[in-house]
């Protein structure tokens, strides 16, 4: 029997309707989302983002001009689609002006397109200063984060002392909220030997930009709900990747957000019995951007990729540390987010090498694993058991079809898929939207 969805419509590889769909980055981040979204959102009609921060940042090229978003979703960029920044994120609200105001420059329509949920936390300028002082004291321990504030104001939410949106464009309730919130952090501050912040100055910078987000400022948990009655078609954008999810990740070498499929449901308030499918994006190699165990890393990948003037944070411009392919992280991370198709990105990057390298399993003190351990001081022992695949010494970049990719290529992409135990469904070849292969 074929299998419908709750709506009744067929789900199947190549819909002729769009499916609900949850996109995660299934390696350390990084792996292409926004490109894929990007490319996804031609035939949603909804793209939401439901967790992390202006930590992640997601490149799109359209028509020579390049795009890096980093709270708005993706699909921004394509006219006539609903975003929507939904309550699981955290939002640097002088960010986001920012951020909207370069869209706007860009002539991309916000008006009646783009939404912010009223539940969202807002990040201060407090919980910055302090991701970057426990980074401070945390020296060679230091997790590597992008110093945006994403920790501490994670934590506020958790322990019930955050401000939300709704608390933002409110002015006075907002002036309530922040001056006793800036009286204790400032203490915190203090004792860290940092700078305390002025009340008057926070107060005016983010009241002026409360002022400016206001109108896109809605429930967007029954917006999109009557999306859903509308059977519209949803599409939730993952920020960073499954190792960097919270409780799943590589542990305190992570974000604080839940960066797996799940945190598309808390984080939108969309029932997991409205998703039809899950669709997993990893690079056709590895990176990692900060600090924490990365199995496979390789100095030699590192370099060539760099060299061709790769692999550099689209938030923090710092370089990515690079490695091979890692199937057992991607099977786990199959397995943690129910990914049912799996979008490899970035294969024209190994298109020079003559051998091309990819963990099927770790070894530790004689021990193989199949999964990634839990104690990060157990991965960080872990020797990647490899399998080698001969390379295409081909470029890939101007292919447009499957049956285009030289066999060699072909063969590598159906090893890794099956190794991840996913169905390989979209083969990207360079960053732009026509660089992309459907099978
Ligand atoms: P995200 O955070 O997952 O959205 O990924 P980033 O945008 O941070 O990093 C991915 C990088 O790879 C960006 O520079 C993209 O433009 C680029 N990219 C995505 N897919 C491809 C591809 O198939 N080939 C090449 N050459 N670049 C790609
Ligand atoms: P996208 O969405 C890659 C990493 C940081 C650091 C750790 C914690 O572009 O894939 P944080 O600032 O979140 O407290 O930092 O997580 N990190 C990312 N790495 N891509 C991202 O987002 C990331 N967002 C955070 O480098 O190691
Ligand atoms: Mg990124």
């Amino acid at each position: 029997m074929p299998r419908t969805n709750y709506r009744g419509f067929l789900v199947s590889a190549k819909p002729e309707f769009m499916a609900n769909i949850i996109l995660v980055g299934a390696q350390w981040g990084d792996e292409g989302k926004g490109k894929v979204i990007d490319v996804l959102t031609e035939k949603a009609d909804v793209v939401v983002r439901s967790q992390g921060g202006n930590n992640a940042g997601h490149t799109v090229h359209v028509g020579g001009t390049k795009y890096v978003l980093h709270l708005v979703p993706s699909g921004v960029l394509r006219e006539n689609k609903i975003c929507v920044i939904g309550n699981g994120v955290v939002i640097d609200p002088v960010g986001l002006v920012k951020e909207l105001d370069g869209l706007l420059a860009f002539g991309v329509k916000l008006e009646g397109h783009f939404f912010i949920s009223e539940t969202a936390h807002v990040v201060l300028p407090y919980h910055r200063s302090l991701d970057e002082q426990r980074e401070n004291l945390k020296g060679e321990h230091k997790i590597g984060t992008t110093k945006r504030g994403i920790g501490p104001a994670y934590g506020d939410k958790a322990a019930r002392t955050g401000i939300r949106v709704l608390d933002l464009v409110k002015p006075e309730r907002f002036a309530v909220l922040l001056e006793q919130r800036i009286r204790e952090q400032n203490e915190v501050l203090k004792a860290f030997g940092a700078q305390p912040l002025s009340f008057v100055q926070v107060l005016a910078e983010y009241q002026a930009a409360g002022a400016r987000l206001q109108p896109f400022v809605t429930n967007t948990v029954t917006l999109l709900h009557d999306a859903l009655k509308r059977k519209a078609s949803l599409l939730f954008e993952g920020a960073q990747g499954t190792f960097l999810d919270i409780d799943h990740g590589t542990y305190p070498f992570v974000t604080s957000s839940n960066t797996t499929s799940g945190g598309a449901c808390t984080g939108s308030g969309v029932p997991p019995n409205r998703i039809d499918k899950v669709v997993g994006v990893v690079k056709a190699y590895t990176t990692r951007v900060g600090e924490g165990p990365l199995p496979t890393e390789n100095a030699e990948i590192a370099d060539l990729l760099h060299g061709m003037g790769r692999e550099f944070g689209a938030t923090t411009g710092r370089p990515r540390r690079c490695g091979w392919f890692d199937a057992v992280a991607t099977r786990h991370a199959a397995m943690v987010n129910g990914i049912d198709e799996l979008t490899v990105t970035n294969l024209d990057g190994l298109d020079t090498l003559d051998t091309i390298k990819v963990a099927v399993a770790y070894e530790v003190d004689g021990k193989r694993y199949d999964y990634v351990p839990s104690d990060i001081q157990v991965l960080s022992r872990c020797q990647p058991v490899y399998e080698e695949f001969p390379g295409w010494k081909t470029e890939t970049s101007q292919v447009s079809e499957w049956k285009g990719l030289p066999a060699k290529a072909r063969s590598y992409l159906k090893a890794i898929a099956k190794l991840t135990g996913a169905k390989l469904t979209i083969v990207s070849v360079g960053p732009g939207r026509e660089q992309t292969i459907f099978l």
